[in-house]
């Protein structure tokens, strides 16, 4: 059949009431759909599930929480942490997968959560709970059910130490839309991207915080962590994209002498390999050897970044807190940087710099040193290499104390 005769209609989403998570999910909820929701344990995906769900019910949707890791009790203890709404959703502890799919069947809610994918045991299928076998027969089987009556199904699906989806990923292939909850622990922001949407974009990210009652979205992450954000050697501020969104976010490095051999690169939030480039063409194109010193980068606040675009900031805090000068402009605020390292020294484009830009100048802070875009921008100081770029980001201290 011709596509164009093939009829589509158009599907009401539903929407969550959790502003951050409609944005990644790309709207909101596809009835039908089956979403894998991913990450370490303790980051809080049952939070944001029994949340999502408390909204829904309160709108009026048929939803079911079903169990399989912690009893209806545990479930209610932190649906109360989460308020009213939370407590009006039905719950099923169980963790054989047929009693689930009749009680989809009987109840025929329009959201569903499976917390967790790896707990469910199917009576018939070989291997333990959580095998890849388990976790692929059940999932396959909720996909069946969600399609033919209509359910959308959230799969929560715990992540290994090592950041692999262990079962999970088994199921990526097959879900409609892959969510990752990032972030450490210990902190309270917290990151959820879209990995896979069929949906709606990839590389969304939503910013949440955790806090007493619940995951609260962080509308305006930018303005957090620029406020947090220190004016101290070793930082620099980074504007980054999170999909479609411009996000500043402070880097923060620290070089200190040491004997080891060899000496230790730590980084946070940013790739391993990619700081390993950094430090290689700082170098050699930057003037700046750090083989006698332990370097740690951290962006600060918990937020990972993963694109090229961070290569500049990275390198612009590494040769500040090398100098021990702080990245000023003229009238000392913070300057922002952003922009890919070449391997032979250059500043290398990279998208949406005018996004980037005025995000920057949005947040009061000065020109912006990036690489040379097809058109100019206003409050953009563009550089090729950089060598000139490391020399404009330190210009700031050398006027003031000039002056
Ligand atoms: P949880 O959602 O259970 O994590 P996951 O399902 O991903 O394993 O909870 C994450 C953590 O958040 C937990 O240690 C307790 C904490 N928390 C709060 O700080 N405030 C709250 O309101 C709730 C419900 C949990
Ligand atoms: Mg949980």
């Amino acid at each position: 059949m011709p596509l164009r005769d093939v009829t589509a209609p158009a599907v009401a989403r539903l929407e969550t009431g959790i502003g951050e998570l409609d944005r990644v999910l790309g709207g909101g909820i596809v009835p039908g759909s089956l979403v894998l929701l991913g990450g370490s344990p303790g980051i809080g995906k049952s939070t944001v599930a029994a949340m999502a769900l408390g909204n829904l019910a309160a709108a009026g949707r048929g939803t079911l929480y079903v169990s399989g890791e912690e009893s209806a009790a545990q479930v209610r203890l932190r649906a109360e942490r989460l308020g009213e709404r939370a407590l009006d959703v039905p719950v099923l502890a169980e963790t054989g997968l047929g009693a689930v799919l009749a009680a989809l069947e009987a109840e025929r809610p329009e959201v569903c959560v499976i917390d967790s994918v790896q707990t469910l045991q199917a009576e018939d299928a070989s291997g333990a709970p959580g095998s890849v076998a388990q976790v692929r027969g059940a999932a396959a089987a909720l996909m069946e059910i969600g399609k033919r009556l209509g359910v959308a199904v959230i799969v929560v699906g715990h992540v290994t130490k090592d950041g692999s989806l262990a079962g999970p990923r088994a199921l990526e292939h097959l879900v409609d839309c892959v969510l990752m909850f990032e972030g450490e622990r210990e902190r309270s922001y917290r990151t959820l991207r879209a990995l896979k949407n069929r949906f709606g974009a990839t590389s969304e990210v939503a910013v949440f915080e955790m806090r007493s009652g619940g995951l609260t979205e962080v509308v305006d992450p930018s303005a957090r962590f620029v406020g947090e954000a220190t004016a101290a050697p070793g930082s620099c501020v980074l504007c980054a994209m999170e999909g479609t969104r411009p996000l500043l976010v402070e880097v923060q490095a620290l070089v200190a002498p040491t004997e080891i051999v060899p000496p230790r690169r730590i980084a946070t939030g940013i790739d391993r390999n990619r700081l390993s480039l950094v430090l290689a063409v700082l170098a050699r194109h930057g003037g700046i050897g750090l083989a006698g010193a332990d370097v740690f980068v951290n962006v600060a606040g918990g937020v990972r970044v993963d694109e090229p675009g961070a290569d500049l900031a990275v390198a612009v805090a590494l040769a500040s807190a090398h100098r021990g000068e702080p990245v000023l402009d003229g009238s000392a605020r913070p300057r922002a940087c952003f922009g890919e390292l070449g391997l032979t020294g250059e500043l290398r484009y990279v998208a949406h710099p005018e996004r980037r830009v005025a995000e920057a100048l949005k947040f009061g802070l000065g020109s912006v040193i990036g690489p040379p875009a097809s058109e100019p921008i206003e409050g953009l100081a563009d550089h090729s290499t950089l060598d000139s770029a490391l020399r404009a980001a330190s210009a700031g201290t050398k006027i003031r104390r000039a002056a």
